[in-house]
């Protein structure tokens, strides 16, 4: 199966412990840090929300937003971030793929937020997920990107990397099945690299087990 199918695949079939992650004790000042972060980036922003699987970050980034849009492709996770305690009326989910957006149609957007969504992106594909999201936003718009910094004594350690420099843990499930899963730790560098000149304001914030870039689109 293609790495992009065995990701959705898995996160599927994790959906109803998927949580537990946030529950890891070594990580729990790090995300109250970031819940109080991310609710201040989108202050009266209309958001799209990428791969939002159970809503962990929705329910806090939301929280003094215009409007959220919360995706997925996985029903699944949605079903569960549905259930979240969430800003009344402001907040609605579809079921669309973060690659192409073609469930998004012409719609457009002054901000979005994907978490722990760039990691899992092969890195041949991200110019083009980047062009295909920035062409969804106004210009002006507001992109924040959260994702997992690699701490040894936290993280599911790397097994492998392919040619192309993208890298792989190996994760077991609760019914014992075993799934190589991409995962990348970009440098700052890289994640601006890859941007280029689309992306101005760039700003890199480091947290202990996280990490978060964020951008303004270019005119
Ligand atoms: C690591 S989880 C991140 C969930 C959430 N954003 C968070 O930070 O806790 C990755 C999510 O990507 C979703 N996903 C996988 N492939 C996708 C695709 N092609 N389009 C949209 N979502 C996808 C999975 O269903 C899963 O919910």
């Amino acid at each position: 199966m293609d790495v992009t199918l065995d990701m959705l695949d898995y996160y599927r079939r994790r959906a109803a412990y998927y949580e537990r992650v946030y529950h890891k004790p070594e990580r729990q000042t790090d995300l109250r840090a970031i819940e109080a972060w991310v609710a201040r980036a989108f202050v009266g922003r209309r958001v799209l929300e990428l791969a939002c699987g159970t809503g962990w970050w929705t329910a806090h980034g939301a929280s003094h937003c215009k409007q959220w849009l919360a995706t997925d492709l996985n029903p699944e996770t949605m079903a569960i971030a549905r259930q979240k305690p969430l800003p009344e009326r402001r907040v609605s989910f579809e079921t669309v793929d973060a690659y192409s957006l073609s469930e998004v149609g012409n719609r457009t957007f002054d901000a979005a937020f994907a978490g722990c969504w760039w990691s899992h992106v092969p890195l041949a594909r991200l110019p083009d997920w980047v062009a295909t999201l920035h062409r969804h936003l106004q210009p002006g718009a507001r992109v924040v990107v959260l994702d997992n910094s690699f701490v040894q004594t936290s993280s599911t350690p790397i097994t492998r990397r392919d040619d192309d420099g993208n890298s792989y843990q190996n994760r077991t499930l609760d019914d014992g099945s075993v799934h190589e899963v991409l995962k990348n730790f970009p440098t700052p560098d890289a994640v601006r690299n890859l941007l280029g000149a689309q992306a101005r304001s760039f700003e890199w914030t480091d947290w202990t087990h996280y990490w978060a870039a964020s951008w303004t689109v270019g005119t």
